[in-house]
């Protein structure tokens, strides 16, 4: 790649990895008059140093493209590579060291495990990898300070506040030498500072060198990307240029599917704007059809949207 790339989907410096490649990517769900098509061929590109946003309605397929993009959900057809090594054909075993080591996930609430505390939480993925205890605990200091909760290491997850708990939770999903973070809602039970401390840190991540694939309903958070693509009914209809602002994505055009079919209610950032994206942003996802990260997301909007200990600004 020596020259400039046409493809809004590689709009990427020269010289950059790929990190996270889509080839054409299918996912039906289902059979006969129940099937669904999830992801209806999607092309993406993710290279080492930047950030990008997903938007969508509900429904749209945000949550499968993450899923597809951290092994944990096999394409129908087409294929993903993770730093240029296709997933197809890895054994479960090798899937699970990829992920483990090279794949950090923030998800809108993840389950903290309530006997460990919070620096013993963030450990976990490196000791399982096999690293020093000390040298685990040192780099999940250094990830819980970089959330800024460095104070609470000794607590245990019943101890901290929702907004707490999420930034350990973040802090797990960020230590270590993790070249590709995916990120579904991950601010959705957060508050505006929090989350924007949130957002931060996934950018300083990208900054230093990491990719990163963010789902968002929020056009402020989805700002911090270096660009944005929007998803319907399973396609990839549009793509900002990059940088993204508030104003681009406000005047992105995000087309209509010739079949006007099937879209949730926060949708449209062109029409919503912001504000609706982010007051709609609460419930609309709640509903979708991903069992695993639905599971997530329902304990996640109960109760622990509340604990807001403060924004890092
Ligand atoms: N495990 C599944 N079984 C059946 N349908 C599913 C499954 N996962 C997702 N879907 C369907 O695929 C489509 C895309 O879902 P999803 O990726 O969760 O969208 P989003 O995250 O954008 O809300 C939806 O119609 C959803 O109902
Ligand atoms: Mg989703």
């Amino acid at each position: 790649m020596t020259t400039a790339l046409t493809s809004p989907d590689a709009q990427v410096e020269v010289g950059r990895a790929p990190a996270l490649e889509l080839r054409g990517v299918h996912r039906e769900h289902g059979r006969g008059a129940n099937r669904v098509q999830a992801l209806r061929g999607v092309d993406l590109t993710v290279c080492a140093g930047e950030l990008v946003a997903v938007m969508g309605p509900s429904g749209s397929g945000k949550s499968t493209l993450l899923a597809l993009a951290g092994g944990l959900d096999t394409p129908t057809s087409g294929e993903v590579l993770i730093a240029g090594a296709t997933l197809s054909g890895q054994s479960p075993k090798a899937l699970a060291a990829l992920r483990r080591r090279s794949l950090g996930y923030v998800f809108q609430n993840l389950n903290l495990i309530p006997a460990l505390t919070a620096v013993e939480n963030v450990m976990l993925p490196r000791e399982l990898d096999g690293i020093s205890a000390r040298a685990a605990r040192r780099e999940a200091q250094a990830a819980l300070g970089e959330v800024g909760v460095a104070d609470l290491a000794d607590r245990f997850p019943d101890d901290m506040s929702g907004g707490q708990q999420q930034r350990v939770a973040i802090a797990r999903a960020l230590v270590g030498p993790r070249g590709l973070v995916l990120a579904d809602e991950p601010t959705g039970a957060l508050d505006s500072n929090t989350g924007e401390a949130v957002l931060r840190v996934l950018r300083a991540r990208c900054d230093a060198g990491s990719a990163g694939l963010l789902v968002t309903h929020e056009a402020r958070h989805a700002a911090w990307a270096d660009r944005v693509i929007f998803l319907r009914d399973g396609l990839v209809v549009d793509s900002t240029g990059t940088p993204a602002t508030p104003e681009s994505l406000l005047g992105a055009p995000v087309p209509v599917p010739a079949d006007g079919s099937r879209g949730g209610t926060a949708a449209n950032p062109a029409s919503d704007g912001p504000n609706a994206a982010r007051d709609g942003a609460g419930g609309a996802d709640g509903s979708d059809g991903f069992d695993e990260f639905d599971e997530f997301h329902e304990s996640g909007e109960s109760g622990e949207s509340g604990g807001f200990d403060g924004g890092r600004r």
